[in-house]
């Protein structure tokens, strides 16, 4: 301690703030939305009923249900305008890249009609934010393949229409297999919200200062990106394509235990969970699910079950506790949906944008909400006098 503030770098013992959205136990390996445990609502809801839940604090009534996904419908469509600054972006350029600046350009649209301070607009905001990230994701990946941009259909599911923005073409009829729409909306509801993680805890520190919600949301965005966070999904992928065949694994377990050697088993550890993540129990059977349904006997997936057997044996993952996160399942079902690797964690913000908001308007609610300052220990050189040019040395 410093007598005023204690020094905790990566804030591993500070609690920034009170919230009523998350519970996890780490040690047990529990994540309550709300308090309904994550599985059940993976197992019985869906994606834009559990977007409810985290705003408003309880499940939606039938009524309540209707009018929510008629409210989410309504603001899919993104203004005309945003089509040309996708056209100023190189065609391959990293979605995530694209994401921060159309995310960030909605402040633009709608600074003036966001008034943080009234409560019926921040809710449009949160309301425009969760609709238009499926048609500024899928957009993203039609521009990156030199398609025509797929208009919003409101007759669909939450995850159908996503599914349809991405892979329907105009010229021809595009069928939704309901496995993978399933799948693929049980994938959003695991990665709507998990408390104050790095994203978050950003996206809550730059609303602390009253900044613009969609430009808050684009630095959430931001820090999702990193391969320790967000990235890790994409990471997964690249590294079981490096590994290769099941032989090489003993190789790159190696590796990730030498403190020496940068590489770390993406997909493997967590900063809360020392036990099994309660998500990648729900999501690895999705993952077998998918892979059934499309008769795939993936190699990847045999190298990415031999990594975890062998994980969850030697000694020191066990004395570490390093378990396979939610990531190391979701980047295979979403390879496996066809979905390109670097739209992984394009698609993990989507889910992740229901909690931003939902702790964004959590924090602007609350009379202890203060701007976030961090304190620092600082390590510089005490107090000295300029030296002018002529006598440097
Ligand atoms: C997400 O916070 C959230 O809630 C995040 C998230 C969410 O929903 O928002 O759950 C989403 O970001 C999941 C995490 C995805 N990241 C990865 O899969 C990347 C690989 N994992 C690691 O980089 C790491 O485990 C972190 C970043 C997830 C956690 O880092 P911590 O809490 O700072 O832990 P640490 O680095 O201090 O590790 C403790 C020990 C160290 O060994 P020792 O120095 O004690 O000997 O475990 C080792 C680490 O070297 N270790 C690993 C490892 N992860 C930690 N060793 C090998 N492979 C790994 N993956």
């Amino acid at each position: 301690g410093t007598g005023k503030f204690s020094y905790d770098p990566g804030y591993t013992a500070t609690g920034s703030c009170k919230s009523k959205i998350t519970y996890i136990d780490g040690e047990q390996g529990v994540l309550l939305h709300r308090g309904y445990p994550i599985d059940e609502l993976a197992e019985q809801s869906d994606f834009l009923e559990v977007s409810y839940l985290l705003l408003h604090g309880e499940l939606p009534n039938a009524a309540e249900r209707d009018r929510f996904v008629n409210t989410i419908t309504k603001h899919t469509m993104v203004h005309e305008q945003i089509n040309y600054l996708y056209r100023g972006f190189r065609r391959d350029s990293h979605p995530m890249a694209v994401m921060i600046g159309v995310v960030g350009a909605l402040a633009a649209f709608y600074h003036d009609t966001t008034d943080i301070d009234d409560a019926k607009q921040r809710m449009i905001a949160s309301h425009r934010l969760i609709a238009k990230m499926p048609t500024f994701a899928a957009m993203a990946y039609k521009y990156s393949i030199g398609q025509p941009f797929v208009y919003p259909r409101n007759d669909l599911t939450y995850a159908e229409n996503f599914l349809h923005m991405m892979f329907a073409v105009p010229c021809e009829d595009y069928q939704i297999n309901p496995i993978h729409a399933r799948a693929m909306d049980r994938l959003l509801i695991l990665h709507a919200d998990h408390e104050q993680n790095a994203s978050t805890s950003t996206v809550r520190l730059a609303g602390s200062s009253g900044a613009n919600p969609y430009a808050c949301i684009a630095a959430g965005i931001a820090t999702l990106w990193g391969p320790a966070h967000g990235g890790a999904n994409e990471a997964v992928l690249q590294m079981l394509e490096e590994i290769g065949t099941v032989e090489s694994i003993s190789t790159f377990i190696g590796r990730a235990k030498d403190k020496d050697d940068p590489f770390r088993l993406m997909g493997f550890g967590h900063r809360v969970y020392k036990n099994y993540d309660p998500r990648a129990t729900v999501m690895r059977e999705t993952c077998h699910e998918v892979l059934d349904d499309l008769g795939l006997s993936d190699e990847l997936l045999k190298i990415a079950m031999e990594l975890e057997r062998i994980a969850l044996e030697d000694k020191y993952f066990v004395e570490r506790k390093l378990y396979p996160n939610v990531d190391f399942y979701s980047g295979l079902i979403l390879q496996a949906l066809g979905i390109p690797t670097h739209l992984f964690t394009v698609i993990f913000a989507l889910a992740r944008t229901v909690g931003w908001v939902a702790q964004w308007n959590e924090m602007i609610e609350d009379p202890e909400q203060k701007i976030g300052r961090p304190r620092q220990l600082y390590t510089g050189p005490a107090q000295r006098s300029f030296v002018p040019l002529s006598e440097r040395a």
